[in-house]
């Protein structure tokens, strides 16, 4: 049996302690509510039982720090991320990164992919996740435009109006 389906089936269980999985409820907790990940993302399914266990070290140890473990979780999800991406795209070609469920928010993804989510996905020290981003306000082409053209820290970038919504969808998609 495969990893992922012994995570999910040690979640719908409601196992509270440290799971032969690795990560633990309060871990799938936490990553839901700082990053909107799921057991069933793909960052999180494709983990192996040693990665699994180093990410619940990193969102279990530093509990106590949020700013630390929040910097460690993210530098690690962005390393797995990035891999996931290379070997999807490299059985996909034309694809930057696995598909999501959400059809709606999918066509935003893969420009996010290509532009913003080395900064946004997760986060950076300067960078508010998409998750943090989508919690504050509801996102429409116009704000993602304004931030685009105001933010003095982002790297200027000129979007079509067609593209600036479909980022906007994406971005709100990170609702919780
Ligand atoms: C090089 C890193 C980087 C990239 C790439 C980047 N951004 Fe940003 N972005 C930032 C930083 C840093 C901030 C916050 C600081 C600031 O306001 O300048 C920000 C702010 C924003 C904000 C405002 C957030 C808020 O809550 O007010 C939006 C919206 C945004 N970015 C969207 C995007 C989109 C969409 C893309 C891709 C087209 C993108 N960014 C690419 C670094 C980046």
């Amino acid at each position: 049996m495969r990893a992922p389906h012994l995570a999910a089936a040690a979640l719908l269980l409601g196992a509270g302690g440290a799971a032969a999985d690795g990560l633990t409820a309060a871990d799938h907790k936490y990553l839901r509510d700082a990053f909107g990940l799921t057991p069933q993302s793909p960052v999180i399914a494709e983990l192996t039982p040693n990665e699994q266990q180093a990410l619940h070290s990193a969102a279990d140890d530093l509990k106590a720090y949020p700013d630390s473990r929040e910097r460690q979780v993210r530098r690690y999800l962005s390393l797995v991320y990035g891999r996931e991406c290379k070997r999807w795209a490299a059985a996909h070609p034309g694809a930057n990164c696995s598909p999501i469920a959400d059809a709606g928010a999918q066509p935003g993804k893969e420009i996010s992919d290509r532009i913003c989510a080395e900064c946004h996905l997760f986060g950076s020290a300067t960078a508010p996740s998409f998750r943090k981003m989508a919690g504050e306000r509801d996102w429409n082409a116009h704000k993602v435009e304004h931030a685009l053209r105001h933010s003095p820290d982002m790297v200027p970038l000129k979007l079509t109006p067609d593209m600036l919504e479909k980022l906007a969808a994406y971005i709100n998609s990170f609702k919780p």
